[in-house]
Formats: structure tokens, C-alpha cells, sequence
């Protein structure tokens, strides 16, 4: 199986200039992004003209919700569809909104619902337990919204309401990882067969036979058409050639296969590449040798999120599509190429991690780019598409990535040895089950 598990695959190559000048690069972009716009612009970045002020008065509720994943109360019962007893003042203030992505991490003294021993889909990895990681705290907490409760998994619920489903995770290997704890969360109920993978492991699809549902992993770490000249060591033969006005027909020709569709991206963006439209070459992201005008991230993301969203709504096809945002990584004591580390063994409360300044950069894109999409559909019919805002709750989590136990007992030869730190990925069971519990209470309270 392959080993390619990360989407910066230059991280084992400690030599990469071009590499490391290119994070620099893209965390001075950052700072410069957030010296250019006040705190506020970047935390609250929906756009707002004063033209669009009547309108958006009518139906700020409406696209509030959907932008920000609140969910609507039908007319139902609130303790009943929230999972939370409602007291007077929140009735008077907030009385049919739960906003799932905002909250902390509380105490959760059950722990996780699956084990490295019950679930033998963790990918090594992603296993800390098994590659030696002692600490077991980070396991026991759960996200709390301000306003209600997100329940753990339910994997039969899941599995009875998607019963002859089908459902894909498009994406790169942060979407992989929540796959993988998606599979386990229902391998509790029903272990799948797989019945299809590719050469390198890399997309794959599983089959819950008596439940008649599907799940397709597509490796697409652009979501557009690329030529990625990288082996599973990430040592590249070339700079990645990408398209950006032609989206990666390896999701978009199942798409109209899927009903549920979780796509995700951005990590790779921030990669040396070239770049072209309409087959031509346009320009190239950092690369000082090739003279070739620079393409800024931001312009190459708004570009290929833009025709997500064009192609998402101009398709006939009407799956449920969730933008999952950008997940953040937590390197400290230096970057991934410097001996950064994360050796955190609790999650940060509440105001204490808000993210670096890539970070915000690209999740900013992103809402950007999702409010526009609803914007401009101009009402809610038809719209099935939904934000998973998972940034907020896993920015709090610098407890949870894999560290130095992506690989099996990194420290056998010594506490002195030097071993890199993996501060992108989640270990499993971890913190980003809880993406797939939010998930779900995105989809099934309806
Ligand atoms: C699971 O982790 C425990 C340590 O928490 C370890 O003793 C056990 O061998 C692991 N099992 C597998 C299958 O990796
Ligand atoms: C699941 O995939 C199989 C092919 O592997 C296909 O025959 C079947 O129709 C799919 N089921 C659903 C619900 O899409
Ligand atoms: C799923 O498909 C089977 C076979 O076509 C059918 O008997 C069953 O009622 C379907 N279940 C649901 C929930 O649609
Ligand atoms: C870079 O390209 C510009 C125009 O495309 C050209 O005028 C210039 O000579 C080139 N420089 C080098 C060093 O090739
Ligand atoms: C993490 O590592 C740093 C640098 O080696 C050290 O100063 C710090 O005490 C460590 N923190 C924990 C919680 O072990």
C-alpha cells in the first residue's frame, strides 16, 4: 500500500528549497493578506454592498444558515431536533438556530467509539496508538456548540437513512483521514467490502452489503485537471502542470453517481506550480527560475472554486454537496521542514488557537467563494449545498495530530533521534471524528 500520505509530500525531502521558499512564501502572503484587512474583514468576510442591503435583509436568515451550516428549525419541537432543552432566554435571543461550528471542547469521560484494535481500516499513518503514542487524553473530549449538542456518531441511523445511497469524499489526504474515520464509525454496524481501488490505494470504494450504500474515496487533491509529477516519496520530476479551468473529470464524470458529494481542498495550492487555461500556459506559482508571471494562490483557488460551484449548480444532477473548509495545521517550535513540533496533549479553550495567518487566508477564500455560490443562486430552491466548517473546531486541537507517530514507535532508537513531526494529519480514533459526527447532524436533522 502506498505510503504517500500527505499533501505536502516535499516534507521528507529536507533539501527542497524550492519547497520551503514556497511555505515562507505563502505565510508571507498571509501576513501581508492580514496586514492589508482589519481582523474583522478577515474573521467576518461575507461581502456586503450597500445595493444588496434590501435583499439581503429579506433573506439574511435564510443565507445565514446556509453559509454558516445553521439549521432551520421546521416547526418541529426545538429540544427535540437540536438535542438540547431550550430555556426561556434562549428562546426570546436564538430561538431556532444552532450554529454546529461554533462552540468548545468539553470533557467526555467515554472516549471514542472505536478502537485501533475494533477498526482495522486506520491506516498506519493515522494509528497512533498502534505506532506507539502513549497519551491517550486527546481522546476524551467532545465538541459542544454554544447552542446545542452534536450526539456521537450514530452508525445505524446513518446506515438505515442511506440505505441504497451512494456517497463520495472528493479530495486530498486530509479527506482520506476523515474517510477513514468514517468507515470505522460504520464498520461498528457493518464492515464494507471493498470493490474498487486504485493502483496506489489512492481513490477507493466500499460497499455496505445490506444496507445497499456506497462510499467512494476520489483522490482528486485540486479538484481540477493536473498533471502531478510527484512519486510517493513527493520527490517531483517536474512542476505539477495544473488546469484550472477544467475541473478533474475523475469526480466530475461519477458525479452524477453520487447523492451525497464531501469535497475538499486548498492544502496543495500552496505547492510550486504551473498553470494554464484553455490550454495555454498562463503563468506559474512560485517559480523565480522559469520567468514566468506569478499566479497567486488566491487566484488559482477563487479560480477552481468558482467552477465547483458554476459546475455544482449548472449540473442537473442535484446531489447534497459539502465544502468542507480548510483544516489547519498546528507546527510549533518551527515549521514542518524545521523541526517543528506538536506535543500538545490538551485541546486549546476557547479564543486561546485562532490559526496562523495561511490559515485564515485560505479559509477566507473559501467562505468567500461559498457565499458568492449561494448569493448568486438568488433563492434557497435547488440549493443543496452545505458549508462544513470544521475549521473552528479543529483549530482548537493541537493535541490531536499524529506527530512523531506517523510512523511505528518513532523513538525506539532513542528520545534524541530526530524524527519529524506529522501537524497536518489527525490520529484515529481522534478529534476529526467529531467532523463526521457534525456531518451528520448537518445532514439528518433536516
Ligand atoms: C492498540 O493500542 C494499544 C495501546 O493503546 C496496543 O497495546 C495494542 O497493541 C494496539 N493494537 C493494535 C491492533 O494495534
Ligand atoms: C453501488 O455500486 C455498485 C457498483 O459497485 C452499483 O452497481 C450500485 O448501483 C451502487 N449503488 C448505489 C446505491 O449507488
Ligand atoms: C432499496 O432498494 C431495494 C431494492 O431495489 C428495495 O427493495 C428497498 O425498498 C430500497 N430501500 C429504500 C429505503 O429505498
Ligand atoms: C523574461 O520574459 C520577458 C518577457 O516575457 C523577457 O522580456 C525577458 O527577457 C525574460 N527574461 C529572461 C531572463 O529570460
Ligand atoms: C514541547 O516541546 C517543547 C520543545 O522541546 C518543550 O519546551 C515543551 O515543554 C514541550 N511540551 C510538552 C507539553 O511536552
Amino acid at each position: 500500500m502506498t505510503t504517500d500520505w500527505e499533501p505536502w509530500p516535499a516534507l521528507q525531502r529536507k533539501s527542497n528549497h524550492v519547497v520551503v521558499k514556497l511555505l515562507v512564501l505563502a505565510i508571507l502572503a498571509g501576513l501581508s493578506f492580514r496586514l492589508l484587512f482589519s481582523r474583522s474583514d478577515v474573521l467576518h468576510p461575507v461581502p456586503v454592498s450597500p445595493a444588496d442591503e434590501a435583499e439581503r435583509e429579506a433573506s439574511a436568515e435564510s443565507m445565514a444558515a446556509d453559509v454558516l451550516g445553521l439549521e432551520d428549525d421546521d416547526g418541529g419541537s426545538l429540544s427535540t431536533n437540536l438535542g438540547f432543552s431550550v430555556d426561556e432566554e434562549q428562546v426570546v435571543s436564538k430561538p431556532d438556530r444552532c450554529d454546529l461550528f461554533t462552540g468548545q471542547w468539553i470533557p467526555n469521560p467515554s472516549g471514542p467509539t472505536y478502537t485501533n484494535e475494533s477498526c482495522r481500516f486506520i491506516e498506519p499513518p493515522q494509528n497512533c496508538m498502534k505506532n506507539g503514542r502513549h497519551d491517550t487524553g486527546y481522546l476524551f473530549w467532545r465538541w459542544k456548540p454554544h447552542d446545542c449538542d452534536v450526539s456521537p456518531f450514530n452508525a445505524k441511523r446513518f446506515l438505515d437513512t442511506m440505505q441504497n445511497k451512494s456517497w463520495a469524499l472528493v479530495g486530498d489526504s486530509i479527506v482520506r483521514n476523515q474517510a477513514q474515520s468514517l468507515i470505522c464509525l460504520l464498520s461498528k454496524v457493518e464492515e464494507p467490502v471493498e470493490v474498487y481501488h486504485d493502483e496506489q490505494y489512492k481513490s477507493r470504494k466500499w460497499h455496505f452489503p445490506s444496507y445497499s450504500f456506497n462510499l467512494s474515496l476520489i483522490w482528486s487533491p485540486f479538484l481540477i485537471k493536473a498533471a502531478i509529477f510527484e512519486n510517493d516519496e513527493g520527490e517531483s520530476k517536474s512542476v505539477n502542470r495544473l488546469h484550472l479551468d477544467t475541473l478533474d473529470q475523475k469526480w466530475t464524470s461519477q458525479y452524477k453517481s453520487f447523492d451525497y458529494v464531501v469535497i475538499s481542498s486548498g492544502q496543495w495550492f500552496l505547492k510550486t506550480a504551473i498553470y494554464m487555461e484553455n490550454n495555454k500556459l498562463v503563468g506559474c506559482h512560485y517559480c523565480p527560475k522559469l520567468n514566468l508571471s506569478e499566479i497567486s494562490i488566491e487566484y488559482a483557488y477563487n479560480k477552481v472554486l468558482n467552477s465547483l460551484y458554476r459546475f455544482i449548480k449548472t449540473s442537473e444532477h442535484k446531489p447534497i454537496v459539502m465544502y468542507r473548509t480548510w483544516t489547519p495545521d498546528h507546527f510549533e517550535y518551527g515549521e514542518w521542514f524545521s523541526g517543528g513540533l506538536c506535543n500538545r496533549t490538551e485541546p486549546y479553550k476557547a479564543g486561546e488557537g485562532s490559526g496562523r495567518d495561511v490559515d485564515n487566508f485560505m479559509r477566507t477564500i473559501e467562505l468567500n467563494a461559498f457565499t458568492r455560490a449561494v448569493a448568486a443562486e438568488g433563492t434557497r430552491n435547488g440549493i443543496r449545498l452545505k458549508l462544513l466548517d470544521t475549521y473552528q473546531l479543529s483549530v482548537l486541537r493541537p493535541d490531536a495530530h499524529t506527530g512523531p507517530y506517523r510512523t511505528f514507535h518513532p523513538f525506539e532508537h532513542g528520545k534524541n533521534v530526530k524524527v519529524q513531526y506529522d501537524c497536518l494529519h489527525w490520529c484515529l480514533p481522534g478529534a476529526i471524528d467529531t467532523w463526521n459526527d457534525v456531518m451528520m447532524k448537518l445532514i439528518m436533522d433536516e
